[in-house]
This record gives structure tokens, sequence and C-alpha cells, in this order.
């Protein structure tokens, strides 16, 4: 067996991902999935919580996902990549978690208040939403993860898992979970096409696996720094978007002509845009072209993700298995 040590995450189905998505979570995924056994699973269980009354994209989104997951470059042979729902142990967990959770602590939750108000199109006040950290809870230590790669907003969630699961150890007087650890993933916020934060809400994102003519008029009509309005103005690079990204996908040495030329007008932003272009065409092209070879191959992706869900269903339920022993609620076998 591995000796490595074991993490997870889970993303939930938003369908085909950003450049935002790539940077804040994928890429960090994608170093780590050599480096740890790795179990990361399409959270769709979770989209749910918030969007129950209109379902109807979530198993589409779930798929879209998968491809990007797999064309980005994440790799089955070494991570386990599985989709929540199809492991039905979560929920039995999740049920059994539920028992010993104190109200309190879900009412806490600064994401619970914050989300109802920000959402406030749907209606949240369910107790599926009010007990999503208990969900996620149940996500992470049904696999014994020793640590959970998140950013920041995710952290509340993980100090509430190890809460849950040292209470669980106490009340039953058994280790069964191990107490994970957060494993930040420092990703700085990436602006999108209009210099506000890439999101799919605001339709300023650009996305891995768009045609790359797209991709080049998305950029070629991006916001840069809005003060420097004719060619011949001087312009602040960090002001611009496509700077930012050119931090990203540019070598040192375009990175150093670009802020050089824009700050002295040498340069114009079509010319600095140009040379973006290249470079976020260089990192999309491969990505994209895994995209359609997978795209044609269907039954292949099903199957990889057959066998994720498979792998990462023996570990939980051994697990559960555990978990019910603790508790002493196993008629069938006492
Ligand atoms: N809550 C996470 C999000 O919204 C997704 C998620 C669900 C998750 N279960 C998880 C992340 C377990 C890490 C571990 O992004």
């Amino acid at each position: 067996m591995s000796e490595r040590k074991r993490i997870l995450s889970g993303m939930r189905p938003t369908g085909r991902l950003h450049l935002g998505n790539l940077h804040g979570a994928l890429d960090n995924w994608i170093r780590l999935q050599s480096q740890y056994e790795c179990f990361f699973f399409v959270a769709d269980w979770h989209a749910l919580t918030t969007d129950y009354a209109s379902p109807g994209q979530i198993t589409e989104n779930t798929w879209d996902m998968v491809l990007d997951w797999l064309s980005a470059g994440l790799d089955p042979r070494q991570a386990t990549l599985f989709i929540q729902s199809e492991v039905k142990e979560h929920a039995e967990l999740y049920l059994l978690l539920g028992m010993i959770t104190p109200l309190p602590w879900l009412e806490r939750n600064p994401t619970y208040k914050e989300q109802q108000q920000q959402l406030d199109q749907k209606d949240l006040a369910t107790y599926g939403f009010l007990g999503y950290p208990v969900l996620q809870a149940a996500d992470i230590i049904i696999y014994r993860a020793h640590g959970v790669p998140v950013g920041k907003d995710q952290i509340p969630h993980v100090e509430m898992t190890r809460e849950i699961a040292r209470r669980f150890n106490f009340i039953y007087q058994r280790e069964v979970f191990p107490v994970p650890d957060v494993l930040l993933t420092e990703a700085p916020v990436l602006p999108g096409t209009d210099g506000r934060k890439m999101s799919k809400s605001y339709g300023n994102c650009i996305y891995i696996t768009e045609p790359g003519e797209n991709v080049r008029e998305k950029i070629l009509k991006m916001m840069t720094d809005p003060a420097r309005v004719r060619r011949n103005d001087p312009g602040n690079p960090e002001l611009s978007p496509v700077f930012a990204l050119h931090k990203l996908y540019s070598s040192p040495a375009e990175i150093e002509e670009v802020a050089e030329g824009c700050r002295t007008a040498r340069i114009g932003c079509i010319d600095c845009k140009k040379i973006l272009i290249k470079n976020v065409l260089a990192r999309l092209d491969p990505i994209r072209e895994k995209r359609m070879e997978l795209e044609g191959k269907p039954d292949q992706v099903r199957e990889t993700i057959r066998q994720g869900i498979s792998s990462a269903q023996k570990v939980a339920a051994e697990t559960i298995a555990e978990a019910r022993r603790a508790i002493g609620i196993d008629p069938m076998r006492t």
C-alpha cells in the first residue's frame, strides 16, 4: 500500500472551468497528485444544497468538469477521481455525524449567513443548506485524509471538520478519524476581462477549453489601465488585468518588456496583448486538444470515473464499518 500521506479535495460542479479555477485550484491538484495519495471528487450533492429547486444543470456540469480535469492533466493513474453522489457512504457518515454535531456550530458558520444574503433569490432556509458543513466533514474524514487542499474561503469548513472528528472520537472513545489539516492554496485573485474577479456570474471568464479564436478576441477586448486612454499616454501595468495575466503566462523577460513598454508608452496595449495571447494559447492549446480527444471517447471517461468511484467506495466502506462498530450500531455483525 501507499506510504504517501492522503489528501482529499472537492469542487462543486460549475461546468467548464475558467482560468481562475485553473490557477486557484486545479493546477495545485495536478502538482499534488505526484506527492500525495489523492482523492478528488465532484461535489454534486453540495451543488444540490443551493440548487435543489433547479438541479437541471448539475449532471451536465459534472461531466463537463470531469472532462476539463482530465484535459488539464489530472491523472487517474495517480489520483482517485470520483463523483460524490455515487459513493453513498458519504450520506451514511453525514447522517451519523449529524447526530453529534451541535446546532450552534452550524448556526455560527460564517458562510451560512453570508451565502443566504448573497444568494437571496434562493430560499436557503433549509436543513440541507445548514447541514452542508457536516456533509463536507463526512467527505473528508470518510477517507481519513490528513490534508485538505483548499482556498482560504474553505478554512472555516475544514476547522469544523476538525471539531466534528475530535468530538466523534471523544464520544465513542476511539480514534476512528484523524484530525485533518488545511493545506492552504495560495492563489492571487485572478482578474477577468473587465478587471473584476474572474467569475462565471460576472460573465468575464476565459474558459480553459474555449476555441483559440475566442481567447484571442477576449484578450483583445480586455480592459487595461483605464488611465491610458491614448497610445502615447504612459500606463501603469499594475492597474491592468492584462498585466496580471502576463505574470502567470509570460517569461520574466517578456514581463519586464511589457511593463517597461507600458510605463514609457513605447508599446501599445495591442502589442502587449499579442504577447499575452501567444503565451496563453501555448498553455491552452494542448488542453483544448485533449478535451476534443476525450469528447470522442465518452465510454472511456465513464470507465475511468467508474474505477475511481469503486476505489473510493472501498475505502469509504471500511471507515463506515469502523464508525458503526465504534458507535455500537451494527446489528447484523454483532
Ligand atoms: N465546499 C467546497 C466548495 O464549495 C467543495 C467541497 C465539498 C470540498 N466537499 C469538500 C472541498 C471536501 C474540500 C473537501 O468549494
